[in-house]
């Protein structure tokens, strides 16, 4: 295992080695680390629901009644009541025929991604898409052309010279994760319209955030029924756990009987699916949540850009700072750190080589307070 300590070496001497930060208390807007408190600014609780006393109350309720394990996988005895419940309520609130529950967003991307494509096909993805959209194109075999991040023209001229394949596939994130910039859906779905290509989007970090409703990037944008795969997780806004895949009946059906992920792994426990269910139901209920967010983001991003710090093209509640090499980036971390601010620096491969940051998170529950905290506080480590 020799190999194994050079290589951690390495990673130590390159500024890219990495622990998790233990965190003894509530994730809220500020946290209990080593014993002191630290506000927190990289979580994807976006509306702090993970906390709200009636997601709590709903958990514990369904852990009584229907124990703590779920058994088996979902097409054994791994399907009870409350996870029929929440795939239907993820249908009406992605406005699509039906929807798949997945152990996590991550199994999600590699089953529908895996389940759908193979060998004789072409999968078309923006430069920055997630680490699980990129596994997932790579286990399904399909020939993969990535084309340089938000550009439509590039991507125009990989589908006009795609013809030769069975199917195609283009794969965007709604919200791009590191970026935080929103992907020019109405010209990828004209695009894959035209050149009768299937259009998935990962939604994670819109779903609950963006839109009137919260509904999504296709709420946003007005893109009802064009989106023919929408994938999205209950771990981030939503405030509990698992990743969904919402379309058509038929695509739904095809996944069931075809992805991997969703086939062979146990299914969620009763307590996550009733968390899921009931931050579904307060994202709908309950907007004052998403107005407290969009409120804080606009004032925190106003606050930040009046330092000058770049923040790329964010325009949501993803707002990175571009610290560029790793030394810079772990400098920038331990300086927020050492004035109580929690947010790890972004290093490759999460980022492009040269393009670390510090990736801030708003939450609807930091404080003005907080906010100012983050701004000033990198305002004077330039
Ligand atoms: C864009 C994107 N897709 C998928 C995932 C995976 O979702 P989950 O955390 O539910 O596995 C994440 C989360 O890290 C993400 O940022």
């Amino acid at each position: 295992m020799d190999f194994l300590s050079k290589e951690l070496e390495q990673l130590k001497k390159d500024n890219l080695y990495r622990l998790p930060q233990i965190i003894e208390s509530r994730q809220k807007a500020s946290v209990i680390i080593n014993g002191q408190k630290y506000i927190l600014f990289c979580s994807n609780d976006y509306l702090g629901l993970s906390n709200h006393p009636k997601l709590i109350e709903a958990s514990l309720a369904a852990m009584q009644e229907y124990g703590t394990g779920s058994g088996a996988s979902r097409l054994i005895c791994g399907s009870l009541k409350i996870h029929a419940q929440l795939e239907r309520e993820i249908a009406l609130f992605k406005q699509t025929e039906d929807a798949i529950i997945f152990s996590s967003g991550y199994m999600a991307n590699l089953g529908v991604i895996s389940s759908l494509m193979n060998k004789s096909d072409l999968i078309i993805i923006d430069k920055l898409n997630h680490a699980s959209l990129i596994d997932g194109a790579r286990l399904s075999g399909a020939h993969l052309r990535v084309y340089p991040h938000q550009n439509i023209a590039a991507l125009e001229k990989i589908l006009s010279a795609s013809s030769t394949y069975r199917r195609r596939m283009i794969i965007t994130e709604g919200i791009f994760s590191m970026d935080g910039d929103i992907a020019s859906l109405p010209e990828i779905v004209d695009l894959a319209k035209h050149y009768q290509a299937m259009v998935m989007v990962d939604d994670a970090h819109a779903t609950g955030v963006l839109g009137k409703n919260g509904q999504g990037s296709a709420e946003y944008f007005g893109l009802k029924g064009k989106i023919d795969i929408q994938m999205g997780t209950f771990s981030k806004a939503i405030g509990g756990f698992g990743g969904f895949v919402a379309g058509k009946k038929v695509l739904i059906e095809y996944l069931k009987n075809n992805a991997r992920s969703f086939i062979y792994s146990t299914s969620l426990p009763p307590s996550d699916i009733a968390a899921s269910l009931k931050g579904l139901e307060i994202v709908q209920t309950e907007p004052k949540w998403r107005e407290m967010l969009w409120n804080n983001i606009n004032y925190l991003r106003q606050k930040i850009h009046e330092t000058g710090l770049n923040t790329l093209n964010s325009t949501t509640q993803i707002i990175p700072v571009l610290t560029g090499s790793n030394e810079n980036t772990l400098q920038t971390s331990n300086y927020l750190y050492n004035h109580g601010i929690f947010a790890p620096g972004i290093r490759p491969p999460s980022v492009p080589k040269e393009k670390g940051r510090i990736r801030l998170s708003v939450m609807a529950t930091h404080t003005r307070e907080e906010l100012d905290c983050v701004a000033s506080v990198l305002a004077d480590k330039q």
